[in-house]
């Protein structure tokens, strides 16, 4: 393992142990819900694909950045994390910063259509599987920090997995979809 990957995963954990202390976002522990199963699934892919695994752990580690670290809005945490990534990384003159920028900038489904590498595809792919690890995370989410009613609660954890199962690219979405058919029909029932 690389000297900037062990300082960026130390980093990020910081951020995420002060942010667990935080009533105000429900005590979520960023690492544990989250960001560890994106880091194992983003190498994981990033292996069977061929692409640079140095730069998908660090893009896994730093594709949300800016939640744990409080630092600007929500709906725009791919700008902020992008702008906080290139500051770290900076630091140490890594030098495939721009790949890590394009990896976490383009990892929200509404920037699908920029993503040209294989290593934005592994962590927009990691991204939503770890969110299929997580389920329950999601709905502590809706109900304690967006502070939504059961019904909306609901109806949004649905829609973010429908949005994730979707944005999966292919060959994976095919081989997903029996455990995303079973995974949906035991969480909502009609
Ligand atoms: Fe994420």
């Amino acid at each position: 393992m690389s000297e900037v990957v062990d300082k960026i995963r130390a980093f990020v954990l910081e951020k995420c142990e002060q942010h667990k202390q935080n009533p105000e976002f429900g005590f979520y522990d960023y690492w544990n819900d989250h960001i560890k199963r994106v880091v194992y699934h983003a190498v994981t892919l990033a292996n069977q694909r061929g692409a640079d695994a140095e730069v998908v752990e660090l893009a896994a580690l730093l594709h949300d950045v800016s939640m744990p670290s409080e630092y600007g809005e929500r709906g725009e945490h791919h700008i902020y994390s992008a702008e906080m990534a290139v500051m770290l990384l900076s630091e140490y003159n890594y030098p495939n910063i721009d790949l890590v920028r394009k990896c976490v900038f383009n990892h929200p489904g509404r920037n699908a259509h920029l993503r040209n590498t294989l290593e934005e595809t592994c962590i927009s792919d990691a991204d939503a599987l770890a969110h299929f690890d997580r389920i329950p995370s999601l709905f502590k989410l809706a109900f304690s920090i967006l502070n939504m009613s059961v019904e909306d609660g609901r109806e949004y954890v649905k829609e973010r997995l429908y949005g994730d199962y979707y944005g999966l690219s292919e060959p994976l979405r095919t081989n997903f979809k029996p455990d995303f058919e079973a995974l949906m029909q035991a969480l909502f029932v009609d």
